[in-house]
């Protein structure tokens, strides 16, 4: 028997509907953001709760509460007279055959309300016994132990974003969604990983301080780490299968827009940088660096501002200090590029460490070369697959993670950036986005718009809850669910992939979390083992 919440009262589709929770409810027990379902005449209703009332029949009573002594007045009052209220924001309703469809109508009064309970999670977040492998499990509903899964293929049909305040576990959440997508093979990943965290293993803060895996210690065969600092790589116990080495003719004009901002370069500054590409092509950084004593002249030659091409010339200079760029003053060949297709097209998902290299600078630049040649790749093999429209030819999808997600789709970013296209032209291309983000008010308010599938962690900023909301039906009454999230561990589900809109209890990533990822190693071991390396 499905255990009884209340019933209806009033409400309306736009505001959402009043409760009257029944006097055997503990009330202490419901909560915001409880999964629970309506029967009404033909429809089941299934809802969140949104808020919580405390209600009284009669002023008066109020005036003259009972005293705590006076036990007996109290239970009385309680069976009638005092009583608590919640409003339910229905999310999903089944038909009369039981089909899944929007909210269009509403129960009528007195309608029951009911603790959702193991069927119901089941039959509408999905199994993930089912043979397509594209159900997946995120999380609980919020005191209860169903698995609540997201729909893996629709999660790669277009961007999603992970996003929630510092510490709320945003990254944990993002490497157990891409756990289940190389798990279940949904999607090709290309991870940039600016704190190593996704690769080898990563540190999970507690009182003791333990590790967990990463995704190549959990799919070793599935995953390739290309490293950008092989020695910190190393350190950590682990060899990259890739060095990355990049010369400098593969950083062409355009990868310095998303670093702007960063460098506080100025637009002339840019237009500077174009001028110098247009005389030397992809040679442009290799010509401008070599300069030094001679930048008046040089300036000059190209038609450019000597301050412009000053501030250019001081503001890249960094480069040089970068190991992992070499002046090859050669034709533009790009190996790293070509071996990062190469597993790609096998399927096998690349984790891109920046080990010591964590300045912002450097995550901009690089996620930014990559991820364009990677496009550019996808979309020559897009067009192959177009032409002639052979099963074998059509491309794998790929998903790129990229964490501070707002430094590449702020307004101004967004618009000329690689990242800003992918999120804007969808899956076109087979390629498209997961971002993980702390501040989603910062990114573009269009690609906000384009992202299909989010998750939601505790977020306080009133900028941010509401750019995470922006286009979202009934947003007001999510936003008090954002505000009242656990500060750990809990997410608002909310898209394309996800049947109805819910609150979890994430997943744990943990051993029993390996096991059910086919792996064998004990977190013991792992903790024993890295105990050993340092
Ligand atoms: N699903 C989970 N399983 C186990 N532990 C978790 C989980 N989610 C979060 N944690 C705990 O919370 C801590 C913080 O999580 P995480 O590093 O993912 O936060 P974050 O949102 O990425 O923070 P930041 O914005 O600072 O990067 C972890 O170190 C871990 O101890
Ligand atoms: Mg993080």
């Amino acid at each position: 028997m499905k255990k009884v919440l209340g019933h209806i009262l009033s409400g309306s589709l736009t505001e959402g509907l009043i409760i009257r929770i029944s006097p055997e409810t503990p009330l202490e027990e419901i909560k915001t953001g409880k999964f629970v379902s309506i029967s009404g005449k033909n429809h089941t209703f299934f809802s969140l709760i949104t808020d919580l009332t405390l209600a009284v029949t009669h002023p008066d009573i109020l005036l003259f509460p009972p005293t705590p002594e006076e036990t007996l007045l109290t239970a009385l009052l309680k069976q009638r007279d005092i009583y608590a209220t919640a409003t339910l924001k229905p999310m999903l309703m089944l038909t009369a055959d039981n089909k899944p469809s929007p909210v269009k109508t509403i129960p009528p009064h007195f309608a029951v309300v009911h603790e959702a309970d193991k069927k119901d999670v089941n039959f509408i977040f999905g199994d993930q016994a089912h043979p397509s492998k594209k159900y997946f499990s995120i999380g609980c509903p919020l005191d209860m132990d169903t698995p609540v899964c997201i729909d893996l293929e629709k999660l790669t049909e277009r961007s999603n974003g992970i996003f929630g305040k510092t510490g709320t576990g945003k990254t944990f959440l993002t490497r157990l969604v891409l756990a289940g997508l190389i798990k279940n093979n949904k999607a090709v990943n290309l991870v940039f990983d600016m704190h190593s965290e996704y690769g080898l293993q990563a540190r999970k803060e507690s009182e003791n301080q333990s590790f967990v895996k990463g995704l190549k210690t959990l799919f070793p065969d599935r995953v390739a780490i290309f490293s950008l600092d092989p020695d910190s790589t190393r350190r950590r116990g682990g060899s990259p299968d890739v060095d990355i080495v990049l010369s400098y003719q593969s950083i062409q004009v355009e990868d310095l827009l998303s670093l702007q901002d960063e460098l506080n370069l100025h637009a002339t500054a840019v237009e500077a940088a174009y001028l110098i590409s247009a005389k030397y092509k992809q040679d442009w950084l290799y010509v401008l660096l070599n300069q030094g004593e001679t930048l008046k002249e040089f300036a000059q030659s190209i038609g450019a501002h000597p301050e412009s091409i000053a501030a250019l010339y001081r503001k890249l200079k960094r480069i040089e200090r970068l190991p992992f760029f070499k002046p090859l003053h050669k034709a533009a060949h790009q190996p790293v590029i070509d071996q990062m297709m190469e597993f790609i097209d096998k399927g096998i998902n690349i984790v891109v460490e920046f080990g010591n290299f964590t300045s912002t600078f450097v995550y901009l630049l690089i996620a930014n070369i990559i991820s364009r040649r990677i496009h550019a790749e996808y979309v020559a093999k897009t067009e192959k697959f177009l032409g002639s429209q052979k099963k074998e030819d059509e491309p794998q999808k790929l998903l790129i993670t990229i964490e501070e997600a707002h430094k590449f789709l702020n307004p101004q970013a967004a618009r000329q950036t690689i990242f800003g296209v992918i999120a804007r032209e969808m899956r076109k291309y087979y390629v498209s986005l997961l971002v993980v983000d702390q501040r989603p008010s910062g990114i573009d308010q269009e690609i906000i718009s384009q992202i299909g599938t989010k998750i939601v962690a505790q977020l306080t900023d009133e900028k941010d809850i509401q750019a995470v909301l922006t286009g979202v039906n009934g947003a007001s009454a999510l936003r008090s669910i954002l505000a009242s999230l656990d500060t750990k561990k809990q997410v608002l589900l909310l898209g394309h992939a996800i049947a109805m809109t819910i609150v979890v209890q994430t997943r744990e990533y943990d051993e029993k979390f390996y096991r059910a990822m086919g792996d064998m190693v004990t977190a013991k071991q792992i903790n024993h083992f890295v105990e050993e390396l340092f």
